[in-house]
């Protein structure tokens, strides 16, 4: 093991995308930001340095951050931010994982701009559990707004409504080539992503979703993704067309260059499972094979991406997931419960009157109780959570994410929830594990962990409008009794309000 030293300069820089030039906050000039690389075991220490005129926390999303909650990052959560021409070191060691996770800032809406990918290698000489690629990308979808992040930020607070729907989704930061009507304005944006590869090499792509509001389709014309990681857990190899990605999530898929050569589309296309669906913006990249004559765009094989509605796709790729619960990583799911909760999910005015076992209210848009809602856990309980989603006002998916642990998703269904038959039928041997789960429109997910993990955890939905209405929580988990079952003091330079 060995320590990583990072140094990120939040700074504002011009950059321009659909023929629009503004200025956005950014990690050392970059967007996305630069990638963190480190491998399992190792210590991290990022310097993270305020240079613009906004308050800045950063958050290492997926991290299970043992006993180190000071570095975890929400901001008012378990640090106050980081002011304007101050610093903070986030200082944390990389305990059991490995895979692909995401930085991002956890303030505001300021991760529309500022995040970036956290490329965790094995321990050396550790392969992965699936044949070794020869090489590795990194995919980051996102979103872009020609207006100012701010702007969207304040209007979706003030009306209370959906903000504006961003102006394009990116690959790796670019919507991809404009329509030739609009494509006359500076060729400096460049036209957009583009994967070479070699025909009969094997690439793993690491896709991470950092879009604020959308879930996201992921295609790439003629060829078949195998999808082998979520949220830096392996899963059971499945090969698949489409996968689906949250806000917050990440999929390691292998691609193989089975074609000779050509040009082939790659699409990232919103996922919305909702009356009121609009969006339908597409980004698109390309997969160039080397070697073959350049191809123009005519030759380009194209991809459909599903419709925005496309339920039975999503689900059929939710559903497939599977830890890889082999010996040397296991499925460690809790088999009995300690804690047994039922959280409602949704925007609306919640009935909780009528909830019941004890439910609470996770979303409020009603401003009727201020503030985070908390929820005590002992040390080393086991906790199992439904997450029922209650659509009053529209019925939507929510990913949400649970900070400092993992848990498995062990359930899921539609309609309400029936704790006489529903557990019955629980995968509590290969269930996937993950830090960011799906809860189906007008259904529910049931998820267990182990509470190991002493300090304040954030839960909220990770579509960054909902967590701006209230659709968010804190989990306060005890301190053990044991020598290194304690929270950590904090750090002397940890920020102060
Ligand atoms: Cu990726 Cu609390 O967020």
């Amino acid at each position: 093991c060995r320590i990583r030293h990072y140094k990120f300069n939040v700074v504002m820089k011009n950059t321009s995308r659909l023929c629009h030039t503004k200025p956005i906050v950014t990690v050392n000039g970059q967007f996305p930001g630069p990638t963190l690389y480190a491998r399992e075991g190792d210590n991290v220490l990022v310097k993270v340095v305020n240079h613009v005129k906004y308050n800045v926390s950063i958050h290492w999303h997926g991290i299970r951050q043992l006993r180190t909650g000071w570095a975890d990052g929400p901001a008012y959560i378990t640090q106050c931010p980081i002011q304007p021409g101050q610093q903070y070191v986030y200082n944390f060691t990389i305990t059991g994982q490995r895979g692909t996770l995401l930085w991002h800032a956890h303030i505001l809406w300021l991760r529309a701009t500022l995040h970036g990918a956290l490329v965790i290698k094995p321990k050396l000489r550790v392969p992965y559990p699936f044949p070794k690629p020869d090489k590795e990308v990194v995919v980051i979808l996102g979103e872009w707004w020609k207006s100012d992040t701010e702007a969207v930020i304040n209007q979706a607070i003030k009306s209370g409504r959906a903000p504006n729907v961003s102006d394009a989704h990116t690959i790796n930061g670019h919507p991809g080539p404009l329509p030739q009507s609009s494509s006359n304005c500076s060729s400096s944006q460049g036209g957009g992503f583009t994967l070479q590869v070699e025909s009969g090499k094997t690439y793993l792509l690491r896709l991470i979703n950092a879009a604020l509001n959308e879930e996201l389709f992921f295609k790439v014309a003629g060829h078949v993704l195998s999808v082998v990681e979520v949220d830096a857990t392996y899963t059971k190899p499945f090969k698949t067309n489409t996968v689906l990605i949250a806000p917050g999530q990440t999929t390691n898929v292998l691609l193989t260059a089975d074609k000779s050569s050509g040009r082939y589309q790659v699409a990232a296309s919103p996922f919305m499972d909702s009356p009121i669906a609009v969006d339908n913006a597409t980004a698109t990249a390309f997969l160039h094979y080397s070697g073959g004559l350049a191809s123009s765009a005519s030759s380009t094989t194209l991809t459909k991406p599903p419709p925005i509605n496309a339920t039975p796709i999503a689900t059929s790729f939710t559903t497939a997931l599977r830890s890889l619960n082999s010996n040397k990583y296991p499925a460690n799911v809790p088999l009995t419960v300690d804690r047994s909760l039922l959280f409602t999910v949704g925007l609306g005015i919640n009935p909780c009157s009528t909830c019941i076992n004890g439910s609470r209210v996770v979303a409020d848009i009603n401003n009727t109780v201020t503030g985070t809602r908390l929820y005590r856990l002992a040390y080393n309980s086991t906790v199992q959570i439904v997450l029922q989603d209650t659509g009053f006002i529209a019925p939507e998916n929510h990913p949400i994410h649970l900070h400092g642990f993992n848990f498995f998703a062990v359930g899921r269904g539609l309609g309400n929830f029936n704790n006489n038959t529903d557990p019955a039928n629980f995968n509590l041997v290969d269930p996937v594990e993950r830090n960011t789960v799906g809860v189906p429109s007008g259904g529910w997910t049931a998820i267990r962990f182990r509470a190991d993990n002493p300090g304040v955890w954030f839960m909220h939905c990770h579509l960054e409008v909902h967590t701006t209405w209230g659709l968010k929580m804190a989990f306060v988990v005890d301190n053990g009794k044991g020598p290194n079952e304690s929270l950590l003091p904090p750090p002397s330079d940890l920020p102060t309000c």
